[in-house]
């Protein structure tokens, strides 16, 4: 049995994990004197979320809601400009507080707006889907898409605290959920095969203990970023999946017909990146099957037409991640064996996205 709050804490901030971290959020608020707080939203988390939170927390009944149209689409840069302004128009100065309280959309665009509004003005992040309650709002990352291209432009900056109650997830979406348990099972296939046993036994229809899913992810998760909060190598763990991943989430929201969700694109991203592991690195050939027939299990398959792969190259090209139009994966030797900095050609990868049609159902 867990405890009802439990505190990771980073060498920056501390996150509140548990049935009581809102009334962590109760006395941070009491110790911090911000001139004016902020709850940034989108229709679902104003919806279900907030009056939950405003329940819990009485100083945030006469905070200034702005809400955001939600999904990946409105994660951009005209955005920002529209809650900049306003910002400024409620009279948002320097000791102001920003509340981003959402998905990882919020979080991701909160966390950007904030830190670059008037230089840089103070935010928590309390989030309500599982994808960002295990992965997006920790860790410092920020930022908007720009042009198609997955979190163009961004920066990294830490929250005050961030603030985990994982009740908020009861109205969150079936689909949803799947999406944000593939992150959890990427933290099991980088960095700990017992957790990716443990998440295979997992059905998120049934009555599962989130908070102890929720505790394993970010322990995970920080222990990497501490070691390499910009990215200059072992926090490349964290991309595996990732590098075709985000080139199909580009693709899908710039095709515009069938949405693809984050976590969706990264399952399939994993299964490509497990096919090239066993290929280039030497993961065993019945971990790759393990892998695949666990993913295509939960998740099933998307349906990938070849006449998409160009686009995918060019889009990984692009990618921030890699140089000079040279693709770079994290691959896995073996489950909880990630290397980083692969470079891979664009027939190898081409090779991986057939290998994932082959293995369709
Ligand atoms: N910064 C990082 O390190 C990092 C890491 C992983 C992912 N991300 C980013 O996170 C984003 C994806 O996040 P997401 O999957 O949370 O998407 P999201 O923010 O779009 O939320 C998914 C949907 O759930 C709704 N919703 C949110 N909370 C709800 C609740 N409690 N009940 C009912 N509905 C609710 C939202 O309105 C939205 O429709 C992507 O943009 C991705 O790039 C960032
Ligand atoms: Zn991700």
């Amino acid at each position: 049995m867990l405890a009802a709050l439990n505190t990771i804490s980073t060498t920056n901030y501390s996150i509140q994990i548990g049935d009581e971290s809102l009334d962590k959020l109760s006395v941070f608020l009491k110790k911090n004197n911000f001139s004016n707080i902020f709850i940034l939203v989108d229709e679902n988390s104003l919806k279900d979320c907030l009056p939950i939170l405003v329940s819990r927390v009485q100083k945030l009944s006469s905070a200034e809601i702005i809400e955001l149209e939600s999904g990946e689409k409105n994660k951009t840069i005209e955005v920002c400009l529209n809650v900049w302004r306003a910002l400024g128009e409620l009279g948002a100065d320097r000791h102001s507080l920003l509340i981003n309280l959402g998905g990882g959309v919020i979080t991701d665009i909160g966390g950007f707006i904030a830190s670059t509004y008037k230089r840089g003005i103070a935010f928590v992040n309390i989030p309500t889907t599982l994808l960002a309650q295990i992965d997006a709002a920790i860790g410092g990352k920020t930022g908007v898409d720009l042009d198609g291209l997955k979190n163009e432009v961004g920066v990294f900056e830490n929250p005050k605290e961030v603030f985990i109650f994982s009740s908020f997830l009861r109205t969150l979406p079936r689909r949803e959920m799947l999406s944000g348990f593939a992150e959890a099972l990427k933290h099991g296939l980088i960095a700990e095969l017992s957790y990716w046993e443990k998440l295979k036994t997992i059905n998120i229809a049934d009555d599962v203990s989130w908070n102890e899913v929720i505790l394993t992810s970010i322990r995970i998760k920080s222990e990497i970023v501490q070691g390499d909060p910009f990215e200059a190598g072992r926090r490349k763990a964290l991309n595996f999946g990732h590098t075709i991943g985000h080139a199909m989430e580009s693709y899908f929201l710039e095709a515009g017909e069938v949405t693809l969700l984050h976590g969706e694109a990264v399952v399939a991203g994993m299964i490509c990146e497990a096919w090239l592991s066993n290929q280039l690195v030497g993961l065993a050939k019945n971990e790759l099957d393990e892998i695949a027939r666990t993913l295509l299990n939960i998740y099933g398959h998307i349906q990938l037409d070849s006449v998409a792969d160009h686009r995918l190259i060019e889009l990984m090209r692009r990618d921030k991640k890699n140089d000079s139009g040279v693709i770079y994966f994290t691959l896995l030797e073996a489950i909880g064996k990630p290397v980083i900095n692969k470079s891979v050609v664009a027939a190898d990868i081409i090779e991986a996205l057939n290998y994932y049609r082959s293995i369709a159902q």
